[in-house]
Formats: C-alpha cells, structure tokens, sequence
C-alpha cells in the first residue's frame, strides 16, 4: 500500500498562501455554485490571470443561472467572445436550462457528470468546491503533484488512470475529509506555485518530507511524458 502525505500540513500551508481569487469565498464560508462552475469552465481553457475579467463582464450581464438560462444564446456567445472554444458557451447555455429545470445544480459527482459540458473533472470540482463532498478534482496540476509524491516514472498519457487512483487517496484522512472544498483548491494553489513544471519550489513545500520525488532527486522531472 502507498504512504499518503497528511492532508493537515497542505492545508495549513494553503491558510497561510492560498490566493484570492475573485471566485473564492473567505475561508470557511460557503461558495456560490453557479459562480465555481462559471470559473471552472473558464478556467479549463484560459489561466486564472486572463481569465479574470471575462468572469466578471459575464457575471454581470448573467447574474444567475436563471439569468443566462432565460438569455438569448446570441448574447450568450458574445459574452464569451475572446475566450474561444464556442462548443462550451453552447454547453454552458444548455446546461443553465437544465439546472434551471432541475430546480439548482445537483449536489453530487454523479448528479453534475450527467450535464452538458460537465466531465469527471468540472463533476469533481463543483462538487468538492461548492457542495463539500469529499473528492479531489484530477487536472494536470494534481496529476503532476501525483507524479511527483509517489515518484510515478511510468509516462502520460498511459499512467492517467493510475494517477488519478492515486490522487483519490490523497483526502482519505480526517483533517482532508473536513475540508474537501479548501483541500481541492490548495492542490490547485500548490500546483500553481510551489510545485511548478519546471523549477518546482521543494524547500518550501509542506509535503517535501513526504515526496518521494523530491527525496528521489527527480521531481522536476516529472511526470514523464511518452515521446511522440
Ligand atoms: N484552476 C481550476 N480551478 C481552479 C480554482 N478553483 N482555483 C484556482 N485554480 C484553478
């Protein structure tokens, strides 16, 4: 069996560095749904710098998900204008409707996976940042954190699946288990400083004692990418 890293130490680093984000609430209160799964659509395809002021320009023509549910899908498009990859405006206006009909989003991973738009991704992190359930949200950030704590050389794209196992043991402990929305967005916040693509930051990292990448030597190299 593998040694996960404690979930404890993450989090208290995230208390003192996480970032503020114009879709983050404060610490401890609850997230706006419509807002995280605005974002993380956004987010899938543009970073978190540009991505900005195209969230706030939509919010305020769009309010609510009853707002851009009842929108023209016209005014929909131009809202997300500059953003590119239209099939997800397109998405992003049917799913509105749907939640809409459903009466608000659904609250659990299998409820959101059955959306338009929404894959296991968007599911995990809607979830965990909005609704508090306990699953961690695998994107190339947390498959690189993966990699790296558990020394994974076996290379992308062949090593997903077992990477994404992995990072699901990462919030099986009791301090994880109760704070799943703040646990997802320090692996998001670590992946994004800290632990880097190229010059990962080890010495500052909380879990650099639990890295077997790092104790390995071998962190920046990872993950391993199979040649094309
Ligand atoms: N990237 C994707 N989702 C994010 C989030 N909620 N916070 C920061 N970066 C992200």
């Amino acid at each position: 069996s593998v040694k996960t890293p404690p979930a404890q130490s993450l989090l208290d680093w995230y208390d003192r560095h996480r970032r503020i984000l114009p879709w983050r609430s404060g610490l401890g209160q609850k997230a706006d749904p419509y807002c995280v799964w605005l974002s993380e659509i956004m987010l899938q395809q543009t970073t978190v710098k540009a991505v900005g002021p195209y969230y706030h320009r939509f919010l305020e023509k769009f309010p609510t998900v009853q707002a851009l549910a009842a929108a023209d899908r016209d005014d929909v498009l131009s809202a997300w204008a500059g953003l590119g990859y239209y099939s997800r405006a397109r998405n992003l206006h049917a799913c509105a409707q749907q939640v809409v009909a459903l009466g608000g989003f659904p609250q659990t991973v299998a409820g959101l996976l059955n959306l338009p738009g929404i894959g296991a991704y968007t599911a995990a992190a809607v979830a965990a940042i909005a609704f508090g359930v306990p699953v961690v949200p695998v994107d190339g950030n947390v498959e690189r954190i993966t990699s790296r704590l558990f020394a994974v050389e076996d290379p992308l794209p062949g090593v997903r699946k077992a990477l994404a196992t992995l990072a699901a043991g990462l919030n099986k402990d009791k301090a994880a288990q109760a704070r799943p929305s703040d646990f997802a967005q320090a692996l998001f916040d670590l992946g994004a400083s800290l632990c880097s693509p190229r010059s990962p930051a080890c010495g500052l990292c909380p879990w650099r004692e639990h890295c077997e990448g790092h104790k390995a030597g071998i962190a920046p190299t990872l993950p391993r990418r199979a040649a094309k």
